[in-house]
């Protein structure tokens, strides 16, 4: 789960990382509030989980509270490549003397984790990164040893931060460790990182990544969860514990395993070329024991996606055999009784194929049909879409 800025900031603040002080608005009038507390000079910031926000026009200084306004109220509203722009966050204003980078994430190609830092930060970093790689200092770190206060050295050093900033840095960096750590966060960066003219060292923006996987032990990070930002098909799909993820395709997916789902995916777009463009509607893993519930829980998501114009379930029989999953679809179709109206094309290989297939002709549902292969079914699919 990405976080917006201002939850980066506050958990950046809760470990003691630098940062100024700051607070969040959703309207003209708590953004003017706001500045008025904050005092001074304050920049009203866009909080939408996309980079580039200051070159979007998203991040403003404002000289004073009524100006605070003018600019929340120019922001609040605004699209940022496709992210409507819902609360503003109105930081204090430093005074900037540098603008450094610093991130912490985990390298899956290389199985570590890895520190990039540059004495070259700000809006500019991914150019910097791709024209001047030599400024990027990439350092890899141990999930065993950490960040210890001699590998901190070791990454200020590298990237070649200014003396009189080296050990403040390098405390940043211990403190950042103890976010990614703690927080089982996959991503913390914070680009800029910069020193003031008064010559401190603080946090200025921050994006943070934590892995969902680590949830059953952060109930805190419930909290985070942006709730309006959330497709409301997904949010049903996570409170019934669905692997649901929706695209914009017409073709509603239901498979059992995540690897059949995926090719699933790639058939149904394959064949839905030759039938005006049909696409899946989304990625559905009801996993290894299809019950009925679970299979009625996947269909009535699939079945309330408007967008949705047939349903091509995809079971390949494991462990659970098809003959269970037979079941589980005809007892599916009682519950939802009247709510199931789309065309839904079964095809089912594997264990106790037979009795599957015996089980849904036995029951012949009007909206069922079945499907011997997995293109067949895909080609049948993305032809009821298309009708
Ligand atoms: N509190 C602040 N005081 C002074 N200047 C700021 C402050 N916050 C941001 N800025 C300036 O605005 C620039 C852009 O801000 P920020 O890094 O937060 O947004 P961004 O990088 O465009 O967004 P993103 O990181 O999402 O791409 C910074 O590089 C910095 O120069
Ligand atoms: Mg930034």
């Amino acid at each position: 789960m990405d976080l917006f800025e201002y939850q980066a900031r506050d958990i950046f603040e809760k470990h003691g990382v630098p940062v100024l002080a700051a607070a969040i608005a959703t309207t003209a009038d708590e953004a003017e509030k706001a500045a008025e507390t904050i005092g001074g000079k304050v920049v009203v910031k866009a909080q939408v989980k996309v980079g580039g926000r200051g070159k979007a026009g998203g991040v403003k200084l404002a000289e004073n509270p009524k100006d605070a306004r003018e600019k929340a109220s120019a922001i609040l509203g605004m699209d940022i490549k496709g992210h409507t722009v819902r609360t503003v966050m109105i930081a204090a204003a430093a005074p900037i003397e540098a603008e450094y980078y610093l991130a912490i994430l985990l390298d899956r190609s290389n199985r570590t984790f890895l520190v990039m830092a540059s004495v070259s930060g700000g809006m500019d970093i991914e150019e910097v990164a791709h024209t001047a790689p030599e400024k990027l200092a990439k350092i890899p770190v141990s999930a065993v040893d950490g960040i210890s206060m001699s590998k901190a050295k070791e990454i200020v050093a590298a990237a070649k931060f200014p003396a009189e900033v080296a050990d403040q840095v390098a405390d940043v960096l211990l403190k950042l460790w103890e976010v990614f750590q703690s927080e089982d966060a996959t991503l913390v960066e914070v680009n800029p990182l910069v020193k003031t003219s008064d010559g401190k060292i603080i946090a200025l923006d921050g994006k943070v990544t934590l892995d969902e996987n680590a949830d059953f032990r952060q109930p805190e990070h419930q909290g985070l969860v942006d709730e309006a930002g959330e497709n409301p098909l997904e949010a049903a799909a996570k409170e019934k514990g669905l692997n649901y993820v929706k695209l914009d395709g017409e073709v509603g997916i239901i498979g059992n395993g995540a690897g059949l789902v995926m090719s699933t995916l790639d058939v149904v777009a394959y064949a839905g070329e030759k039938h005006g463009g049909v696409r899946p509607a989304n990625f559905l893993d009801i996993g290894g024991g299809a019950s009925a519930q679970i299979m009625a829980d996947g269909l009535s998501i699939i079945l309330g996606d408007k967008d949705v114009k047939s349903v091509f379930v995809n079971v390949f029989g494991g462990i659970t055999a098809c003959d269970s999953v037979a079941n589980g679809i005809v007892q599916a179709l009682e519950l939802l009784g009247p709510k199931a109206t789309k065309p839904i094309v079964v095809r089912l290989d594997g264990n106790n194929v037979l009795e599957g297939r015996a089980i849904l002709k036995a029951a012949a549902h009007p909206l069922v049909e079945q499907a011997d292969t997995m293109d067949g079914a895909a080609n049948r699919a993305a032809e009821l879409a298309a009708k």
